[in-house]
């Protein structure tokens, strides 16, 4: 296969992306928790280029930060103060030095085009023998893009652009998507003799294939029926728009490979997420990148997972979770929201209205209702009572509780950290824990009861409590 790699991908990024009306770079804007750029450069990995080029310009140092983070081998390419398609690629074969092949060129703002499109491209270019084919679509409304120009026999001739186009070639509705494959030789002889000669003063990419034609050179065309492959980003309702077809075209995916989704209308899945046959998820789910899920297991309704592993045949729902881990056939909500560092146990319970973090919950063991577990350890099948609060943070500095197993705690049981509660030991209900429970202790922490009779009648005289206790008092007395 290696000799069908392409000598180098170049993904233009350096336009400025006005409309999207944001002080982040518009490439860097995600759908389906990817950049833009990350889709682009996803894509252009799949061929295995020997060199993979981004050009910038605009907001450059963000943009080639963002790079260097998600493709630390691709190489950054400056463009220069000409503007244009053909000086942005012109900037990205510069920064190559002398190569040789094909040379593939994509926009960092088209994020649904699949590597399997730019692998037929690169193949069509091949068999043709090739200087240049490009990726073209027939749309219904070709407004604003370049149209493909082709002779008698069906040959192409060129590109225009909209603006520069005869009423007649504004007809056209085969447009140019902006992706082609390249002989990088042709390429960059050709362009040193485009010029700006045109409506927008730019060094157009386009005049390449004109120039290439008229040299004898094949020019070659492919189309994709696909359109949605090489729609771009200009604006943010573009963006919505792709990135809910991306969330849908995952989906069906997904659906294919054996997970239920009963709502794909409401179910949002980022492009790296993991989901084994037999996964089920409920109306209202969003799951982020990172996010892994066993088969069986059952996630939703209305829940939100990041950067999540849940284990087989588990359930979590209407909850909230960021790196947390849900062992096998452990439950979770609704409610409830898993902070980084939540490990739950096979068979584990985290109940209602419960937050935790770095909080390691062994097997069995349940933390069914309103408690705040924070910094903890809990032993295997332990019990927390309701509203228990791991108190963890002096104002300063975080400390860690451990529940030994199959201890229980009381309800509304305060554990004032660093605290240790022995294996099999009690807490009585609303005691505040400050000192270790050796195991098999009861430790109780509260006041002890004091009744005063019939205060109430003495000292709140009038009142619907004072006539109702005198009610009481009367009916007990009453033989
Ligand atoms: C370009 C094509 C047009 C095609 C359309 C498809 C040219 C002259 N025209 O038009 O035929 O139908 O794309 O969407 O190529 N860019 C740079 N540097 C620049 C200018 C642009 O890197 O100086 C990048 C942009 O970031 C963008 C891509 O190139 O990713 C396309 O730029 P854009 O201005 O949208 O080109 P169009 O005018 O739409
Ligand atoms: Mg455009």
């Amino acid at each position: 296969m290696s000799t069908d790699q392409p000598a180098a991908v170049i993904v233009l990024a350096a336009g400025e992306g006005k409309r999207m009306r944001s002080r982040t770079p518009k490439v860097l804007h995600p759908i389906g928790g990817r950049s833009l750029v990350g889709h682009a450069l996803a894509a252009a990995w799949s061929l295995r280029p020997e060199h993979l080029v981004v050009v910038v310009r605009h907001q450059r140092d963000l943009v080639a930060g963002h790079v260097a983070q998600i493709a630390p081998e691709a190489v950054i390419a400056d463009q220069d103060e000409v503007p244009g398609t053909g000086s942005a690629v012109a900037a990205g074969l510069r920064a190559l030095g002398s190569v040789d092949g094909v040379v593939v060129v994509t926009y960092a703002d088209v994020p649904l085009l699949s590597g399997e499109t730019l692998a037929m491209l690169v193949a069509a270019h091949r068999a043709e023998q090739a200087a240049v084919t490009v990726l073209t679509a027939e749309v219904g409304d070709p407004t604003g893009y370049g149209r493909v120009l082709r002779d008698a026999a069906g040959g192409v001739v060129g590109i225009v652009e909209q603006r520069d186009a005869t009423p007649e070639q504004q007809a056209v509705r085969e447009i140019n998507s902006g992706i082609y494959a390249f002989d990088a030789k042709l390429l960059s002889d050709a362009l040193g003799r485009i010029t700006s000669s045109n409506d927008q003063n730019e060094m157009y990419l386009t005049d390449v294939l004109g120039i290439a034609h008229a040299d004898g050179h094949r020019v070659r065309a492919v189309a994709t029926t696909d359109l949605w492959q090489v729609e771009g980003v200009n604006d943010r309702v573009q963006l919505a728009t792709l990135g809910g077809e991306l969330n849908r075209r995952l989906l069906v995916g997904h659906m294919r490979a054996g997970v239920t989704v009963v709502d794909p209308a409401s179910t949002w899945v980022d492009v790296d997420v993991r989901l084994a046959a037999d996964v089920t998820l409920l109306p209202g789910t969003q799951l982020h990148a990172g996010t892994t899920i066993a088969s069986g297991a059952t996630i939703g309704p209305d829940t939100t997972l990041s950067g999540c592993t849940v284990g087989e045949g588990a359930q979590v729902v209407r909850s909230h979770g960021n790196g947390a881990q849900i062992e096998a056939g452990a439950g979770v909500g609704p409610f409830s929201y898993l902070r980084p560092g939540t490990v739950l146990g096979p068979d584990g319970k985290i109940g209602a209205f419960v937050e935790t973090k770095n909080a390691r919950i062994g097997a069995g063991a349940k933390v069914p209702h309103l408690t705040y577990a924070g910094d903890a350890t809990i032993g295997e099948g332990a019990n927390i009572g309701a509203a228990t609060i791991f108190a963890n943070y002096d104002g300063v500095n975080k400390h860690h509780t451990t529940v030994g197993a199959h201890a229980r705690v009381g309800s509304d049981t305060i554990l004032v950290a660093p605290v240790t509660i022995g294996d099999g030991a009690y807490t009585a209900a609303g005691s505040t824990i400050t000192e270790d429970v050796p195991a098999g202790a009861l430790a109780v922490a509260r006041g002890r009861q004091h009744i005063s009779e019939g205060w109430v009648l003495r000292r709140r005289e009038g009142t619907p409590s004072a006539r109702a206790a005198q009610a009481a008092s009367e009916a007990s007395e009453t033989p």
